[in-house]
Order: structure tokens, then C-alpha cells, then sequence
């Protein structure tokens, strides 16, 4: 089988992941160039403990890299970092072959795996300050919540110096050295996957580094990409001074406005422009127009990310938004964006039902609405200009009002 093999990471420590050179968009929207790699790792302590596993559909290659350093009904625990099925893909089959095995995890990973496997198994919830005992080693857990789910910890191998921290400083790339001092400059695909993964949830990112800090670190031990062993200090600086930068535009808010809308026959993109127009009339904005139906999700998920207010518009057609629309909808985070300005407008032919359902949806994703949303029969004719205009400035206007600090 070509990808059969397993790396000594430090005596004793083994990685274990497998390598995807095929993988073209990653969680849907991610574009991965660089393929990527899901990282497990097994200590051959008195314990036999992996920490994460891997998608499911490599379980089979996976089996056979278990099965090169240990009997798989052997092994004492599994560490569940995080519990997205990108790392916990396996621990259902792993469960299979061993039942008696012992589940190890934040609350949240526990609960999320209990919906996802659907049957009673061995766990022990753990902490942040908690200790791991392996018999003659020992895990420290580090609560690093939503890092980027609620659920997340890091796990600190005292004797080894040795942080595993899931997605927290890994990146989307595949190369089967997977040593940082052997593959090569791979800094593209690591600040792409801080900006799109780690990056909304900054404020985390760094409360996570400050309890890392005292830490004696000689490996981190990443759930995806190279495992860094030369670079840490570099990767964990350039996280920081990523997570930094964000935190500084969030301070200056009412600066930048997404104005995203979707069009079928370019009158609601009028309405775009005209609205820019007025929001330009009550205050100095940076201001983003964006056909959704021509821009990659990911680049449009960054878009929301790194603005302070959204206005949404959608002609209607049939009743109802369109599906760029919808998807638009799934890229709002509750947790990142709730509180954020928001307003929706469009055109429409016999009804103009759109601009209520996108509100409806915005609120529920915990957007403010700030203003009650403008629907246009058609347009332009009729005053409709200086009224769009009006709508646009009304919606600066609130908008300054409404502004508070970040939390
Ligand atoms: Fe790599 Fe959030 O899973």
C-alpha cells in the first residue's frame, strides 16, 4: 500500500496520519491546493494512547498503520483534541475492535461523539489544568475552546515536550516528509489556513498562545500538515501577529460594509450601487460590492469575516431568494458575526417577498437588523434612485449610531 508509513517523532511518539494529495476543497469551501493531511499520533507509553485519528475513509490504511506499531484491542485510550470528523473518523471503527478502550475529551467532544457514534462508550471528561496519567507519562490538557469549535483542547506531553494541538497551527499541506525542515517553504498553505479556519475566532487564538507560553515546547504536533519540530516558534509567532491584525480591524469599526447581492438581470445590482452611493453620503466607509453569484465561498466567507455591517440583496423569483443566497447564509458564523448591521434590499417582478426572508434568516443568525429592508418593483424609474439613496445613507447613519466596542 504507498502510503504505509508511520514516522518516529521522538522514541516512543509516533505519527501516524495519512497523507490526501486529492482532496480539491476541504469542509465544502475551502479550496485545498496543496491536498492536505490528517495527522494522528500514537504514544507507546503504558497507556497505549492515539491522539485523534483520522476521515474515515482512509480507515483502512489507517488500520494497517495501527497495526504496524501496536495491536490495535491494545490501545488503553484515545485523545479526541477536537471532535470534528476530519480527526474523530475513526474512533467508531477503533471502538469496534476494541470496546473496552477509553474515550478522552473536553464535555462538548464527549456529547458530540456520543450523537455521532450513537452507542455507549468508555469516556473520561477532562479540562483545561487536567492531567492525562499514561503510567510513565504524562498529558496536560490545555482548554483551547473554539479553536475552532467549542470543544477543543491541547494536549501537552510533559516527559517529551511535545503539544499536540489539532487544527491550531496546522495547514492543508500533503507531502509525505511531513517533517516542517523537510517539505519545503509551505507558508502560502499555513497563512491561507490560519485566515479561513483560525482567524475568526482570533480573540481565542490568543488566549490559547498566552497559556502555551510558559510551556518548555520542543514539537507541536499539528492535526493537519507538517508536524514542526524547526519552525514552532515562527508558526505560533505568525499566528499571534495574524490574530493581532484582525483584533486591530474589528476595533475599527464602521469602516468596512459588505454589499453583497445576487442579480438576474442586473437590477439589483443598480440597487447596490445606489444604496453604496448613500451609505458614502453619511460617513467615510469602506465599502465592498460583491456579485455572490461570481465569487469563490471561501473568498466570500473572508469578505464577511473582515467586515463590520452586511447588506444582502436578492431579487425575488418565485417567491423565495436563490441558492448563492442560501449558501451565503451557511457562512455566517452566530458565534463570529452575531450583532453584526445588517440590511437586505432587491428587486422583484409580481411580489417582493425576498428582502422579508432574508431578514427572517439574518436575525435568526443573530444579525442586527437595522433598518426595515427595501423591495423595488423593477428599477429604476420613478424616484426610485433617490429613494435607494436615502436607504443607503439611513443605514450609515444607524449604523454610526449603533457602533460598540468588540467584546
Ligand atoms: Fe481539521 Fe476542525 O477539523
Amino acid at each position: 500500500m504507498k502510503d504505509s508509513k508511520v514516522l518516529e517523532i521522538k522514541p516512543e511518539v509516533f505519527w501516524l496520519g495519512v497523507l490526501d494529495y486529492d482532496i480539491i476543497t476541504f469542509d465544502i469551501v475551502m479550496e485545498t491546493k496543496f491536498g492536505t493531511t490528517y495527522n494522528s499520533y500514537f504514544i507507546n507509553a503504558e497507556k497505549k494512547t492515539i491522539i485523534d485519528t483520522v476521515k474515515e475513509t482512509f480507515w483502512d490504511v489507517y488500520l494497517k498503520k495501527i497495526e504496524s506499531l501496536t495491536d490495535p484491542t491494545k490501545i488503553d485510550y484515545i485523545v479526541v483534541n477536537h471532535t470534528e470528523p476530519d480527526h474523530s473518523g475513526c474512533i467508531r471503527n477503533l471502538l469496534k475492535l476494541s470496546p473496552d478502550l477509553t474515550v478522552i475529551g473536553s464535555g462538548q467532544a464527549l456529547n458530540y461523539l456520543q450523537e455521532m457514534i450513537g452507542k455507549p462508550f468508555k469516556s473520561i471528561k477532562v479540562k483545561d489544568g487536567d492531567t492525562i496519567d499514561l503510567g510513565n507519562k504524562k498529558l496536560k490538557v490545555i482548554g483551547a475552546p473554539n479553536l475552532h469549535w467549542p470543544d477543543t483542547i491541547y494536549t501537552y506531553l510533559e516527559e517529551d515536550q511535545i503539544l499536540f494541538t489539532c487544527d491550531s497551527f496546522g495547514a492543508h499541506f500533503c507531502k509525505e516528509e511531513m517533517f516542517d525542515d523537510k517539505v519545503g517553504d509551505y507558508s502560502e498553505a499555513f497563512d491561507y489556513y490560519f485566515d479561513v479556519i483560525l482567524r475568526p475566532f482570533s480573540k481565542f487564538m490568543l488566549k490559547a498562545i498566552e497559556k502555551i507560553k510558559p510551556l518548555n515546547i520542543a514539537i507541536i504536533c499539528p492535526g493537519h500538515g507538517p508536524i514542526l519540530r524547526s519552525s514552532w516558534q515562527r508558526c505560533v509567532s505568525n499566528s499571534e501577529q495574524r490574530a493581532m491584525e484582525y483584533m486591530e480591524i474589528l476595533k475599527h469599526k464602521n469602516k468596512r460594509i459588505l454589499l453583497a447581492y445576487i442579480s438576474a438581470y442586473g437590477y439589483t445590482a443598480q440597487m447596490a450601487r445606489q444604496i453604496a452611493i448613500g451609505i458614502e453620503q453619511a460617513g467615510d466607509f469602506d465599502i465592498d460590492i460583491v456579485d455572490i453569484e461570481n465569487i469563490l465561498l471561501g473568498d466570500l466567507e473572508e469578505k464577511i469575516v473582515m467586515s463590520n455591517a452586511i447588506l444582502i440583496g436578492s431579487p425575488t423569483i418565485n417567491q423565495n431568494t436563490l441558492l448563492p443566497v442560501y449558501k451565503l447564509f451557511s457562512l455566517i458564523s452566530p458565534l463570529r458575526d452575531k450583532g453584526k448591521p445588517a440590511a437586505v434590499f432587491g428587486s422583484y417582478g409580481w411580489s417582493g417577498e425576498a428582502v422579508k426572508l432574508i431578514e427572517d434568516h439574518l436575525k435568526n443568525l443573530k444579525l442586527n437588523v437595522l433598518i426595515e429592508g427595501v423591495a423595488e418593483k423593477f428599477y429604476p424609474n420613478n424616484g426610485k434612485a433617490e429613494r435607494l439613496t436615502l436607504f443607503g445613507k439611513s443605514f450609515g447613519e444607524k449604523f454610526l449610531e449603533s457602533a460598540t466596542e468588540p467584546e
